[in-house]
This record gives structure tokens, C-alpha cells and sequence, in this order.
């Protein structure tokens, strides 16, 4: 089935300044919508952004049956819109849609929403260093309120003009704190860590709290069995430098496999880096970044994209400065490498970019 396209091609009233924009608050006007009813998918549609109209029995305000995915288009240099890596966001939608129950989506059809909803949207896509951030989701919608899988869903795609993640970040990969969450835990073995369901993000947000009234932006999350492997954090994957190696914890499930986290280990390789996945205990990284063998840090996702971890800081208090606290030559290179094929000026040998349209200006 064809996208209906209902929306009209509008552009910025003044020019977008991604080092201005605040991140998640801006919208662009027009949204994707398909809804899922009797058993099907019905007709796929880009039309004006709504509001949605939702019984409050809807399951996803009682059951939290809702997942997402973060991807970003970005515009070359030449004017070229291109998106990072869709496919790998498609595939793994699909698999937090088993995880939670929900319809999977033709993978194509996904890609082909996420393309057609920014060519509509073009003219709101931030030159370097800003991005157009694309947030795919779907949430069930039928009023319910016996605990069972809804029958009927929303698959909808928002798109945002971004600029940094972090408002910290002025220039650059940045660094930001962040702390080491010892007494709240994410994900455990059989849940649904290693998915993107809303819930993961919801039982993260008052550590996320409190961490900000730590001085620190994000935390890092502890395997909840062994209360000693790092995991990863509050929506993105970490790594560390040791030794000149690039270390980052092993795929399980209770890790999100990160687009920009499988990025950054080719990318490395491509750059003759030893990058390893091993279990790494938090006593030995901190004690390591204390003793200096371990000198970077660096949080990796796509809304983050590569930022520097400036310090790590324990519940108790104690701040582990990491390096210098300002990112590193591996943190530096790598986010220089992805930014570089983002916007084009890196030539794509793997096969990332998914071309959407060349802009041509408008009269406005
Ligand atoms: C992304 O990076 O796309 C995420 O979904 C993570 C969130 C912190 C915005």
C-alpha cells in the first residue's frame, strides 16, 4: 500500500539555528500516521501533525504497551538530505514490537515513511551542526483495562529539528558528569532491556533527577544481578579507552544494541583501533580512570551522538575525573569520523546513508 501524502511542504518561518534549538520541544508540522485495527494495518498517511483523541482506558496509559526508535536526517553540505543507518532502526522497531506483543511493520514501508515524511519536511532540516531527529513509535490504543495485549495500535513518526542532545555541548563531542547509578537498575535477564519500550525510560527518570541535582546530566546503569557490570546508560551505550583500546560491554539482554554504538566499533576497526566488547566491572574502571590507564570515556547514541564523560561520580559523592574532562583524540576522532560521513565530507564505505532528496530553495 502506497503513503498517502495530505500534507503541505512548508519551511521554517526564520532560519533554524541548531545551536539554539532545545531538544524534543520543536516539531515539525506534519507527522506519519498508520493505524492498526481488524487484525490489519490501514492506510498510511503524512498529513498535518494532531492531537490524538484517546479513551483514557486506552493500554498504553495504564500498561505502558508503547515503543520508539531515534533516528536523524542531515543535510550535506551540498544540500543533499540524507538519513543515518534507517534499516538497522526498522529492524530492531520490529523487535521491540514482538517483545511487547505489537504488530511488527514492513521494514521498507518503514524506511520509505521515515524518508517521505523528511522529504515533506526538508525545509526543517538544520545545516551542520543540527540534524533532523526522527521518533517512530507505536502505542496501543484500544480501551482496555484487563491486562492483555491491545487490538488496536497508532505507528506514528514525528520529526524534530535538533542541535546538541546535551545543552552542555556548545561545540564539538563535549563532555558531560555523570552518575554511576549504584541503587536503581534499568534492565534485568528476560526483560526488556535490549528493546526500546517507553517503560525502560520511564523507571530511569527519577535517577535521572536526582543525578541532575548531582551537578551530572545522565547516569550510568550497573547490571542489576551482579550490581558490578556496567551496562550502559539513561539511552545510550558506553565507552571507555584503556591503554589506547576501546572497550564497551558485551550485547545481552539487557543492553540496547545502539546504531551508534555498532557505528563506533566499525568505525574504530576502520581506524586501527583495537575495539573490544568485554564485561567491564565499575570497581576496575573507576579505579583505572583513578590510576589514568583508562583516559576517555564517552556516551554514544543517536540523539547524543559521540559525547566526551567528563567524570564519573559515585552515589556517595566521590567525582572520578575522567582524563582531562574534555574529550580525548579517540572521542575527538571518532565523533569527527560519523559527523564526517553524516554531512558528506567522509565518503560512506559501509553503506550508511539512505538518500532522501537534494534541496532546492523555496520562496518563502
Ligand atoms: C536516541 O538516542 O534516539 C534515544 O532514543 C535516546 C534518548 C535519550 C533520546
Amino acid at each position: 500500500m502506497g503513503i498517502t501524502n495530505r500534507a503541505s511542504v512548508h519551511s521554517p518561518s526564520k532560519p533554524l539555528d541548531p545551536t539554539t534549538i532545545e531538544f524534543g520541544k520543536v516539531f515539525t508540522p506534519n507527522f506519519f500516521l498508520m493505524k492498526y485495527a481488524d487484525g490489519s494495518w490501514q492506510e498510511p498517511v503524512i498529513g498535518p501533525m494532531q492531537d490524538f483523541q484517546l479513551h483514557p482506558a486506552a493500554i498504553v496509559f495504564h500498561y505502558g504497551q508503547a515503543i520508539f526508535e531515534g533516528l536523524k536526517a542531515f543535510q550535506q553540505d551540498s544540500g543533499r538530505i540524507v538519513i543515518f543507518r534507517p534499516e538497522m532502526n526498522a529492524r530492531r522497531f520490529n523487535l521491540s514490537a514482538r517483545r511487547l506483543d505489537m504488530p511488527e511493520v514492513d521494514e521498507g514501508l518503514f524506511v520509505e515513511a521515515c524518508a517521505k515524511l523528511v522529504e515533506n519536511e526538508r525545509y526543517f532540516v538544520p545545516a551542520s551542526p543540527g540534524s533532523l531527529y526522527i521518533r517512530p513509535s507505536m502505542i496501543g490504543v484500544e480501551p482496555c483495562i484487563g491486562v492483555r495485549s491491545s487490538k488496536e495500535f497508532y505507528f506514528f513518526i514525528m520529526t524534530l529539528p535538533a542541535g546538541t542532545y546535551f545543552k552542555e555541548v556548545t561545540g564539538g563531542a563535549g563532555s558531560v558528569n555523570v552518575l554511576v547509578s549504584e541503587s536503581v537498575f534499568r534492565a534485568c535477564r528476560g526483560g526488556t532491556g535490549n528493546v526500546k519500550a517507553a517503560g525502560n525510560y520511564a523507571a530511569s527518570l527519577n535517577i535521572i533527577t536526582e543525578a541532575k541535582k548531582k551537578g551530572c546530566v545522565q547516569v550510568l546503569f550497573l547490571n542489576a544481578a551482579d550490581r558490578a557490570h556496567i551496562e550502559e546508560m539513561g539511552g545510550m551505550n558506553v565507552f571507555f579507552v584503556r591503554e589506547g583500546k576501546l572497550l564497551t560491554p558485551p550485547l545481552s539482554d539487557t543492553i540496547l544494541a545502539g546504531v551508534v554504538r555498532d557505528t563506533v566499533l566499525q568505525l574504530a576497526r576502520d581506524m586501527g583501533i583495537e575495539a573490544i566488547e568485554t564485561p567491564l566491572a565499575i570497581r576496575e574502571v573507576l579505579a583505572d580512570i583513578r590510576s589514568g590507564r583508562i583516559t576517555e570515556a564517552m556516551a554514544c547514541g543517536t540523539a547524543a551522538s559521540i559525547t566526551g564523560i567528563g567524570s564519573l561520580q559515585t552515589e556517595s559523592g566521590e567525582v572520578i575525573r575522567v582524563g582531562s574532562e574534555s574529550p580525548g583524540p579517540m572521542t575527538n576522532g571518532l565523533y569527527h569520523q560519523i559527523r564526517g560521513i553524516q554531512y558528506g565530507q567522509i565518503p560512506d564505505r559501509h553503506g550508511w546513508i539512505t538518500e532522501v532528496c537534494t534541496l532546492e530553495p523555496v520562496a518563502r
